[in-house]
Parts: structure tokens; C-alpha cells; sequence
């Protein structure tokens, strides 16, 4: 663990602390994002950092330093984690100060870092999923990734207390949204890439690429184009596929949303594909998604 508390790294479990009066403890004032590390470099550092940088503005977050060396931290953070398999969550807090309501009374921003262990997903077996009863936030808090993750919890919860894997917003518009931690994306009848707009939702990285990444299938033929727009419950239901999308799962098949079966029930090609061109970037992408991390 990294925190700018401290002014160090440490891999003592029992020095992994945050102080109690910091603005994100006791009011939640803080934002955090995950990247993975995969075969010792970390994938779409510099998406996931511009991400917090923009979280940490909209929450109202000086930076404690700059980009450079937060993203130097980071690196550094992995390196003495010895972790080549995993991912890396950090946060960008008000800091410490006193328990009011304001941060006007913590002087300095904090930043804090973590290892996680894990291993990236190299097949993905289908899921259901269901419609998430707990309320979608509002534009301005889906957009930025704060540490207010109680609706994603419940949600989440809800999913599985259903015997689902996740559960899925819908806008107040009735479009679809996106899960509690990742983006969604449907394969058109016309064999179109759809996935919705991000105006009220997060922007996720993983999704971001995939939409890059995809135009590989729109020249191979399995794909016969991309689109980034509203789509109704009705046409998601209908789709050919269906999937899950975020750098935890990376590339997750959904074979049933609530009582509906998606296509014809069974993990289709689009989603296997897709899923390959991430493993594969991750694996040999270009320098702009691959950070290395030194042993
Ligand atoms: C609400 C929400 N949507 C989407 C995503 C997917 O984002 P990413 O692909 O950057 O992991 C996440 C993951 O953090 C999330 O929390």
C-alpha cells in the first residue's frame, strides 16, 4: 500500500491504514479507480488516471501532486507488491482535517494505493442478469467514480440474492444504463456493436477500447459496424448478444436478462471474440495501454 499520509509504500498489512477523520471516511468524499496488472505491466494506466483526474475535479479534489508522480507512485506501488497478476485501486481523497461537513477544514488532499491479487479471466463462462431495482445515480454521480458506491453495493446484492451476476440500471429515460461495476454492449440482429452513450454513465476504459478494439471484427465480417447510442430494454432483449464490460470481467457473455434469453442462450462469437482482442491487448497492445512495471 501507497499513502501520501505516511509518504511511503509498505507491504505490512497492519501499517495499511487510512485516519479516521479523512474527508472520504466519514463523509465520502473522495474518488477512486482500478487498473489491471496483467503479466507485469499494468493495462490502460493512462485511461484510468485521466479518468480519477477528472473524478477528483468534478468531487472537488486538489491533487496532492502532480499526474507524473502520482502515476510514478503507482508503478512504483506494484513493483513492491512483486504482484505480476492483479489490479491496482487507488484513491484520491479531501484528506484529513476535522469531522465537519466541509472539507474547508482538511488542509491536503490524500492519495492512497492498493494491490490486489487475482488472476484475468481467460475464459468467461455465460451469466444472467437482472434489472436493478435500486435507483441509478443521478448523471452527475454516475459520470464520476466517488467512493459513494452504496447503490452499486445494493445492486450488486440484489443480483445475487436473485441468483444473477448483475444487476442492470436503466436511465431515467427507461435506455439502458450499466451494471453496478461495468458498461454494457449488445450485438444487433444487423450484427451491429452497440453499447449505450456515456453521458449518464461512467465512461469505462475497458469499454472505451473495446470500441477501438472491435473495428478489427467490422473489417474481419463478424461485425458489420459500431454505434455508440440510446438503447431501449426491448432491443437489448432481442439482441443477438449480449455483454458485460469492465476491467474486472473484461469481456462477460449474458445469456438471460431477468426471464429473457439472450439469442439462442449460448455464448456467441462477438463475445468470445471480443473478449480475445482484450486478452491479446493486454498481453501485446501498444505502449499507450501497457505500462511496464519494474521487478
Ligand atoms: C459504475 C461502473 N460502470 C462501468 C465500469 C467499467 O469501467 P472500467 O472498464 O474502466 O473498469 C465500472 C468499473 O469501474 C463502474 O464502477
Amino acid at each position: 500500500m501507497y499513502s501520501s499520509i505516511s509518504g511511503g509504500i509498505t507491504t505490512d498489512p497492519a501499517a495499511m491504514v487510512i485516519p479516521m477523520d479523512d474527508h472520504m471516511v466519514h463523509r465520502g468524499h473522495g474518488v477512486f479507480d482500478t487498473a489491471a496488472i496483467a503479466d507485469g505491466y499494468l493495462y490502460e494506466l493512462d485511461q484510468h488516471l485521466d479518468r480519477i483526474l477528472r473524478s477528483a475535479s468534478m468531487a472537488k479534489i486538489a491533487l496532492p501532486f502532480g499526474r507524473a508522480a502520482m502515476k510514478a507512485i503507482l508503478i512504483q506501488t506494484v513493483s513492491a507488491s512483486k504482484c505480476s497478476q492483479g489490479s491496482l485501486r487507488y484513491w484520491l481523497s479531501a484528506g484529513p482535517g476535522d469531522f465537519l461537513l466541509s472539507s474547508s477544514g482538511c488542509p491536503r488532499s490524500a492519495f492512497y494505493a492498493i494491490v490486489i491479487r487475482g488472476q484475468s479471466p481467460s475464459h468467461q463462462e455465460g451469466v444472467r442478469v437482472v434489472t436493478s431495482s435500486v435507483p441509478i445515480k443521478s448523471p452527475q454521480f454516475a459520470t464520476m467514480k466517488s467512493v459513494n458506491y452504496l447503490p452499486n453495493v445494493l445492486s450488486k446484492m440484489e443480483a445475487e440474492e436473485n441468483g444473477a451476476f448483475a444487476a442492470i440500471w436503466l436511465d431515467d429515460e427507461g435506455y439502458i444504463a450499466e451494471g453496478p461495476n461495468m458498461n454494457v454492449g449488445f450485438v444487433t440482429g444487423q450484427r451491429e456493436l452497440v453499447v449505450p452513450k456515456f453521458d449518464k454513465i461512467l465512461s469505462g476504459c475497458t469499454a472505451q477500447r473495446i470500441l477501438v478494439l472491435a473495428e478489427k471484427l467490422v473489417r474481419s465480417g463478424l461485425l458489420s459496424g459500431i454505434r455508440v447510442r440510446n438503447i431501449t430494454v426491448e432491443e437489448g432483449k432481442m439482441a443477438q448478444e449480449m455483454v458485460l464490460i469492465g476491467s474486472g470481467i473484461l469481456v462477460k457473455p449474458v445469456l438471460q436478462w431477468d426471464e429473457d434469453v439472450i439469442g439462442d442462450g449460448k455464448e456467441g462469437p462477438v463475445s468470445q471474440a471480443l473478449l480475445e482482442l482484450i486478452l491479446e491487448d493486454m498481453r501485446s497492445g501498444p505502449p499507450e495501454v501497457r505500462t511496464m512495471v519494474p521487478s
